[in-house]
């Protein structure tokens, strides 16, 4: 996509609240918008809008199958309360039965690569299938999540996927998210009281300590970018 059309886009949404920012999307390309969700703060900010303003917006997550009991509980919780359908994407059976019987169930921590291939197995080729077919892919993405995602902007075309990704929460404040959750009073991890911030798969999240980054739970053991491929593709 071209940065014309990217910028026309933008336009055609500037200055709108979310919800209606969505709805214009979903106008513009019927059909064809989806919402990834992690069931994390600022992803159940983006449901409850998405959900309750009936936006005809697809929503999916990617079930790695090393997800933490209580994210299901975010999961039953939101579709109970919103009356919604969430669709789930699993890894591929035979891709990660070989990966269990060949590397067990700890390769992520032997090396950055055999964590990134977890990673690619479990979160990357599902989450290829779920943006087929599709045009725009809204994450709960912010700029202060991280120094890495300082550069991200509202919208982006995401090479990789070959879809227009669109973050509406890129300037919102870890404060104004919460605020926004309790005001809603919307489904939450309870793993957010035991100092759990961003969280992801249990054997890769731990919980923070009171001044640190807010992503320093995510793969702990390792130096670099705390990035697992999702998003990278920019
Ligand atoms: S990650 O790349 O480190 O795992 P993070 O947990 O910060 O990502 O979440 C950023 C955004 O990625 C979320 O707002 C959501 O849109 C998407 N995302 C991350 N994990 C999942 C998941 N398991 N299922 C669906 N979407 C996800
Ligand atoms: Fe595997 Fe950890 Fe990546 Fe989850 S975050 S897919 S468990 S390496």
């Amino acid at each position: 996509m071209e940065k014309h059309q990217i910028s026309t886009i933008e336009k055609s949404i500037e200055g709108l609240p979310i919800q209606e920012a969505i709805a214009a999307l979903c106008d513009s390309f019927a059909g064809r918008v989806v919402f990834s969700t992690s069931f994390g703060q600022e992803d159940q900010v983006l449901s409850h809008l998405i959900f309750s303003h009936k936006l005809p917006v697809r929503v999916f997550t990617l079930d790695t199958g090393r997800l933490f009991e209580e994210t299901y509980d975010v999961f039953a919780k939101t579709i109970d309360r919103y009356q919604v359908k969430i669709d789930v994407y699993y890894p591929a059976q035979s891709e990660v039965e070989t990966l269990m019987r060949v590397q067990g169930p700890h390769s992520m921590y032997q090396s950055i690569s055999q964590r990134k291939e977890c990673c690619h197995i479990r979160k990357i080729e599902p989450l290829t299938r779920a943006l087929a077919n599709t045009d725009i892919w809204i994450t709960g993405l912010r700029a202060g999540q991280s120094a890495n995602r300082q550069e991200l902007e509202l919208l982006s075309f995401d090479e990789g996927f070959g879809v227009l990704k669109y973050n509406p929460l890129l300037n919102w404040s870890l404060e104004e998210v919460q605020a926004h959750l309790d005001e809603h009073t919307v489904p939450q991890n309870k793993l957010h009281q035991q100092g759990f911030v961003s969280i992801g798969c249990a054997p890769c999240t731990r919980a923070i300590q009171p001044g640190e980054d807010i992503r320093a739970g995510r793969w702990w053991w390792e130096e670099s970018r705390k990035e697992c491929g999702l998003h990278i593709g920019k």
